[in-house]
């Protein structure tokens, strides 16, 4: 379910989500999570499984949209962070996510939307490009373990 409104709880999910999710691999710290969390700008996609009873559904995915400056395309919306639980992958989660960001961007009157994705994410780089993004450009050491790619889908 999309979700815009932004809790304390919420944010607290998701950086314990994100440590494990990015388990081996490049990830944020948990303060900077934190601080783009807290930006007034930020948008907030979460996925959440079945509700039983009164229980607030576990999160099983979500996605930090931001915007990005100095890459080009300057103003549309920027996939700062997305990741799903290990246990809900495969299941169209992720990609559920990327479309949702892709319909607000659209109502929103923005043509396109973008992302930087390590150029070795094979599993991150396949699900993008099924869901209409295209490599812009390599950003050579972007990460400090490697090469990053601008990736940009059109709404
Ligand atoms: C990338 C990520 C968000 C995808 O979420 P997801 O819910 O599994 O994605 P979907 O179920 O929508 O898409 C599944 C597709 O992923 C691709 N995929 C998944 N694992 C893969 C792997 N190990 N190698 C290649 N492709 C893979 C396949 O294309 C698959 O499609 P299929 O089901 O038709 O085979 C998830 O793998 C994740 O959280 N990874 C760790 C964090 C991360 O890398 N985030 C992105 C940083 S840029």
């Amino acid at each position: 379910m999309r979700q815009f409104v932004k809790t304390p709880e919420c944010r607290d999910e998701i950086i314990k989500l994100q440590r494990t999710a990015f388990s081996g691999l490049e990830r944020a710290p948990d303060g900077i999570i934190h601080d783009i969390y807290g930006q007034p700008e930020t948008q907030v996609y979460v996925a959440r499984g079945q509700t039983v009873g009164m229980e607030i559904p576990p999160l099983m995915g979500y996605a930090l949209v931001t915007k990005k400056l100095n890459v080009g395309f300057d103003d549309e919306p920027y996939i700062w962070s997305i990741a799903v639980r290990e246990e809900s992958r495969k299941q169209g989660v992720g990609g559920y996510l990327l479309d949702e960001i892709a319909c607000t961007a659209r109502e929103e009157a923005y043509a396109g939307t973008i992302l930087i994705c390590k150029a070795d994410n094979d599993a991150a780089i396949s699900v993008y490009k099924k869901h209409g993004y295209e490599v812009v450009r390599t950003l050579k050491r972007y990460y400090l373990t490697g090469d990053g790619l601008l990736m940009r889908r059109k709404v």
